[in-house]
């Protein structure tokens, strides 16, 4: 399993705030059947600048953990505009794009997709549960046609970033606009992993193979460069059918 979000470099953003929460964070995902971790960073200039020599550091200092270290970075939207070359997910095409409050107007953002796309890059929306609601379901699908890979939080799907975060987590699965779960781990507690909590939280109400696409075979996909499966879920909990109804003429 792979984990494509998580603020595992220590003392550059919110995340692991030291190099001792940095391994202990890779202690947790060992134990979560985690073999490889994305380390994203928040962009600023700072980092932007010295995420190479600070992440050769960290694969150095983490050389006796289990667990394979790849490249990436966590940019707001606006650094699409400023920027031309990112730090993509794993040496992949994929760039993972927060859309981050003020919320940006979704039909701006296909031509910026296109535009990404004539540069070489792929765009992975991080957690766009946490930012648009039940009206944006119709844009995030158009995004999704474009290849808008959409990244969910496993946290959000436990309730960790309220209940109408994990409700439009929920929906967004149901309209198959949930191609991938990450941690957005930030090495806190009320920011940890949860992939096993998760998982547990999936299997008891989905299908298996729903773990299997969402958890092991998308994150592999970008990786690997590939378009992720698009899945909806066949097998429902009863208050996840609730949801669904509610919003069936979304
Ligand atoms: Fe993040």
């Amino acid at each position: 399993m792979i984990d494509l979000h998580c603020h595992l470099m220590p003392g550059v953003d919110d995340g692991a705030a030291s190099l001792d929460i940095s391994i202990q964070m890779l202690n947790d995902a060992a134990k979560l059947d985690i073999s490889a971790v994305c380390v994203t960073p928040h962009y600023s200039d700072v980092i932007g600048s010295a995420y190479e020599r600070r992440f050769r550091w960290l694969v150095k200092q983490t050389a006796s953990q289990p667990i394979r270290l790849l490249r990436g970075m966590e940019y707001r939207y606006s650094d699409l505009i400023t920027l031309d070359k990112f730090v993509t997910l794993g040496d992949s095409s994929y760039v993972l794009v927060d859309f981050v409050a003020p919320a940006i107007d979704l039909s701006n953002v296909e031509k910026k997709v296109m535009e990404l796309e004539s540069d070489g890059y792929k765009m992975v929306a991080a957690h766009p549960e946490r930012i648009f609601d039940t009206k944006d379901i119709p844009a995030l699908q158009r995004l999704a046609k474009c290849g808008v890979v959409m990244q969910l939080n496993a946290g959000s799907f436990l309730g960790m970033h309220g209940v109408e975060v994990k409700e439009m987590a929920e929906l967004m699965l149901s309209h198959g606009l949930c191609h991938v779960v990450a941690s957005d781990s930030h090495g806190k507690p009320t920011r940890q992993l949860f992939i096993d909590k998760a998982i547990n939280y999936f299997n008891a109400n989905y299908d298996k193979d729903v773990v299997k696409i969402l958890f092991h075979e998308n994150s592999r996909l970008i990786i690997d460069d590939e378009p992720p499966h698009v899945m909806i879920p066949t097998i429902a909990h009863r208050s996840f059918r609730l949801i669904r109804r509610m919003f069936a003429s979304v």
